[in-house]
């Protein structure tokens, strides 16, 4: 299979980072607002995520939050009216009016990742704080990639990043312990993900008889991807795809790797090679059931993410040290020594622990005060670029390096 990113060539594409275009822009942030003004959210994508983002908000408004869902947008009918039949919001089957719309304050992305970059830079223009499902953009997307980091630095809008592992403590815990040197320098870590079943195939296909129309807008649906014929499948699981999905890398690893990034305060690789196949699934599916990435950095930092789809046996997250090792055990950061080192075995309790309904409050926190969520835009921006890597050394087979003089990829 030819693949190339969205337009032109891969090789040495320069990335800025939107600090001109901030002061160049003059766009004015929109008014700190108060602990008990209500944040009306529109949801842009009402399927399984989209539902499972509703029923969260609801336990975030029984704790006492002041937010409601007032909008929703759907390119399917049955979902839209499904997720308005539950909240009683307004309905848009297209997400450039629920923009408009002013009952919004922020919005909830959770479409395929196709649509992601696009929503989320749309949004940031229309003035809305934005909380957007990983992964940050498609795996071919390199240069919507970097022109999403401009757009929210030229709004200076709140952008939450739909890695919720970051709602732990525990990787900031760990970012001290490793910049304290309890483990000496770190110099290699190891993260994975691991699952017996995926949820591309299993993804459910609501009338297997629908055809694109006024209550299936396919053409919408599908975008920038290349336009085809319609097919249920690709229409409902479209995780299965390389038009729509990037398989592991870019749907799994965002909860792990984002984690590494933080702990070991690194950002772009200097070199990425990886390797996988579909060594279980056959059928429909043409992204990766299994995937694996070698990571290098510049500090001299070696990474390793590993992934099958066919065993849930995990991989600890650890971090090796010249001096000891960081690892998770239960609620507790250990960190032992090696051997020749005198140091006790430290042991720190997990402060807090993963969750949606924090992870929500944080974002709808920031929306009011203005600071930067658990999960921000930069780290998003960082793993991203490495999961696209992954990707592009997938199908070329080839070590795919990253200039940071530049801000580039090159293949
Ligand atoms: N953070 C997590 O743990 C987590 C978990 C699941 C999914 N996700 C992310 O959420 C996103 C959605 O995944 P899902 O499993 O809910 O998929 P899904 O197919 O169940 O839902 C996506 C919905 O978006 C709709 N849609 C497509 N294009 C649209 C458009 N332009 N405007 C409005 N609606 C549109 C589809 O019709 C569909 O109903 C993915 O990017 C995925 O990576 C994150």
């Amino acid at each position: 299979m030819g693949v190339q990113p969205e337009s032109g060539t891969l090789s040495r594409r320069t990335f800025t980072t939107g600090l001109a275009a901030v002061a160049a822009a003059g766009i004015i942030p929109r008014s700190t607002r108060g602990a008990n003004d209500r944040i009306g959210i529109g949801i842009i994508g009402c399927g399984g995520r989209g539902r499972d983002h509703l029923h969260t908000l609801n336990q975030v408004k029984a704790a006492g939050e002041a937010v409601e869902v007032t909008a929703v947008c759907e390119v399917y009918r049955p979902r839209l009216q499904d997720a308005a039949g539950k909240t009683g919001a307004k309905t848009y089957m297209h997400y450039q009016e629920l923009l408009q719309d002013p009952a919004v304050d922020a919005v909830l992305i959770a479409t395929p990742d196709h649509w992601h970059g696009y929503q989320l830079i749309d949004a940031c223009e229309a003035g809305k704080d934005v909380y957007c499902e990983k992964p940050l953009t498609h795996w071919r997307q390199v240069e919507l990639t970097r022109r999403v980091v401009q757009a929210v630095n030229v709004s200076q809008r709140v952008v939450q990043t739909g890695t919720q592992t970051l709602s732990s403590s525990a990787w900031t815990q760990a970012a001290r312990t490793i910049q304290e040197g309890a483990i000496g320098r770190p110099v290699h870590a190891q993260a994975g993900y691991f699952r017996n079943g995926d949820w591309g195939e299993r993804m459910p296909i609501d009338d297997p008889n629908a055809k694109p129309g006024n209550d299936l807008l396919w053409d919408t649906f599908l975008g920038d991807a290349p336009k085809r014929e319609f097919n249920v499948s690709r229409f409902f699981q479209w995780r299965m795809y390389w038009d729509y999905a990037g398989g592991p890398s870019t749907d799994l690893f965002p909860h792990t790797y984002a984690p590494l990034l933080r702990m070991l305060n690194i950002s772009f690789p200097a070199t990425v090679s990886a390797s996988g196949g579909k060594f279980r699934y056959n059928g429909e599916r043409e992204v990766p059931d299994t995937f694996n990435m070698l990571l290098d950095f510049p500090e001299g930092i070696s990474v390793v993410l590993l992934c099958t789809l066919a065993n849930d046996h995990p991989l600890p997250t650890v971090v090796r040290g010249e001096e000891g090792t960081l690892l998770f055990e239960g609620e507790n950061i250990i960190v032992k020594p090696q051997p020749g080192v005198d140091r006790p075995l430290k042991v720190d309790p997990i402060h807090r622990p993963e969750s949606m309904v924090e992870f929500w409050r944080n974002f709808l926190a920031c929306c009011r005060t203005r600071e930067t969520p658990w999960s921000p835009l930069d780290l998003a921006y960082q793993a991203q670029t490495a999961l696209q890597m992954g990707v592009f050394a997938l199908h070329e087979k080839k070590v795919v390096r990253f200039s940071r003089e530049k801000e580039a990829l090159l293949l």
